[in-house]
């Protein structure tokens, strides 16, 4: 076999930490090391979108725009690459269009070059203007597979996806396998099938969750894959990514050697060794819980985040001893509901009508308007078709839509009330206010009095410290009110 290198993606400041620490990495953590990062000859790194906008306006009174800025200042030779999610943007719905184009245009416009576009439905017609508007700015368009196990998703099937997002002139296909379900041998067998029926370089995004991943990436290495996602290890394994550094050890010397120099990943990942420390204590950001492997995924195909969520609502209506009907559930709202993929948002719809199944003690009985809308068509085609009687119960003798569920949208970004004008700065803050109404205007609110504080005597480090310990009291909040489950991904 020829030597053929390896590229890799580091996931550190999106996906790792998001994964490991409910996305509170902030970025004057990230900018001192990011320079080193530069140097390493990453294919790219995430950085960006996903969770960690959200939780910078909620969380870490944090602009998202002002960290990709600053990040890009500090890394000029690899490419940042953002995680974005079609039509919902950064966000758990659907947009309308003026907001995805535009978001894209600034994203690109404040650093961003390589956009991975998923649906979680892998309905192509929610991704297609995302996929357009990065091509159109001259941007890397990645068209992602949500990859998931149902009788439907069959290697046919993910191809003749891939083969619209190649129609749509997608620069590469990843592999976005969430859960970290992914096996060696269907690994090898899809990638093997996209290489030879599409032909893009294929990037495969795999967590280690169940387990397998390290034995994944070998065999998709062995399928030709181009590009592989890590994080650095202390911040690696359990529901993150394997660690770059053991997945560049271990294909040294091989067909597939990454040409990356170990000993500089080293001393990048003392460097997060040592945050690591501040993370467990006294920030106690890590639950122990999410650093493991986690095999009853391989039975019970229920993505992490989606079960912390289960086992939170179950608590809350005191029903944890339902917890063995609801797994049981799960899979039947599934299958009755045409086997969405089990990600942000169809994660949380499956989730909830499973645990209203169970509880209320009659199938369908009681369901949220999130689940009729879905059924309605307002989230796109569901992979197989819903099964009929299940229809008839939530919506009646309605039809469902066929048009493309952004079609249904007015703009959004013409119509900004009065009273929220004063607030907004420039074109980023009039798009984060679309995308999170409340939420943003609440951290306008913020940036503003802090701005009009008198000057603090605090020396800036002490200062930094403090803010960290305002960060955690809010991330105990949301873990008690089961929100962090919106941060699954
Ligand atoms: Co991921």
């Amino acid at each position: 076999m020829a030597s053929r290198r390896v590229k890799i993606t580091d996931t550190t400041f999106r996906d790792a930490h998001q994964s490991l620490l409910a996305t509170r990495m902030r970025t004057e953590t990230m900018l001192p090391i990011a320079e080193k990062m530069d140097e390493v000859g990453f294919f790219s790194l995430e950085a960006w979108g996903g969770a960690t906008f959200d939780v910078a306006i909620r969380f870490l009174s944090e602009d998202p725009w002002e960290r990709i800025r600053k990040l890009k200042q500090h890394v000029k030779r690899t490419p940042l690459q953002m995680l974005l999610r079609g039509q919902n943007v950064v966000g758990y719905r659907n947009y309308p269009d003026d907001v995805v184009i535009k978001f894209v245009e600034k994203a690109a416009e404040n650093g961003v070059d390589i956009f991975r576009v998923f649906d979680a439905l892998n309905d192509v017609r929610n991704m297609e203007v995302a996929i357009k508007t990065v091509k159109k700015v001259g941007k890397h368009a990645q068209g992602t597979i949500s990859y998931t196990i149902s009788p439907v998703h069959t290697v046919e099937h993910f191809v003749e996806f891939a083969k619209r997002l190649a129609e749509l002139d997608c620069d590469s296909i990843c592999i976005k396998d969430m859960a970290g379900m992914l096996a060696p041998q269907p690994a090898y067998d899809l990638i093997t099938a996209l290489k030879k029926e599409v032909g893009l370089p294929v990037h495969l995004h795999s967590h280690s969750t169940s387990g397998m991943v390290m034995m994944t990436y070998l065999r998709s290495c062995e399928a030709g894959v181009d590009i592989l996602d890590t994080a650095f290890s202390p911040l690696a394994w359990g529901t993150s990514q394997p660690p770059v550094e053991s997945v560049v050890a271990a294909l040294k010397g091989t067909p597939f050697d990454t040409g990356l120099d170990s000993k500089l990943l080293d001393e990048i990942a003392q460097y997060f060794r040592e945050l690591r420390e501040k993370y467990y204590d006294p920030l106690k950001l890590i639950d122990p819980k999410s650093e493991r492997v986690d095999a009853s995924i391989i039975v019970h195909q229920i993505p992490g985040g989606m079960f912390s969520n289960l086992l939170e609502q179950l608590r809350e209506q005191k029903a944890l001893d339902r917890l063995d009907e609801v797994l049981e559930e799960v899979p039947r709202v599934r299958k009755e509901l045409g086997y969405p993929p089990l990600v942000t948002p169809t994660s949380q719809l499956v989730g909830i009508q499973a645990v209203l199944n169970v509880i209320s003690g009659k199938r369908y009985g009681i369901v949220p308007k999130e689940i009729k809308d879905y059924v309605r068509g307002l989230y796109g085609k569901p992979p197989a078709p819903i099964d009929p009687k299940v229809k008839k119960k939530i919506i009646g003798d309605e039809e469902p839509i066929t048009s493309r569920p952004a079609d249904q949208l007015e703009s959004a970004l013409d119509k900004i009330p009065d009273d929220v004008k004063p607030y907004l700065e420039s074109e980023e803050d009039r798009i984060t206010y679309v995308l999170f109404p409340q939420t943003a205007l609440d951290f306008f609110k913020r940036r503003k009095a802090k701005r009009e504080e008198p000057k603090t005597t605090i020396p800036p480090e002490r200062l930094a410290e403090l803010e960290e310990v305002a960060a955690l009291s809010a991330t105990l909040a949301t873990f008690t009110t089961g929100n962090s489950g919106l941060q699954a991904l």
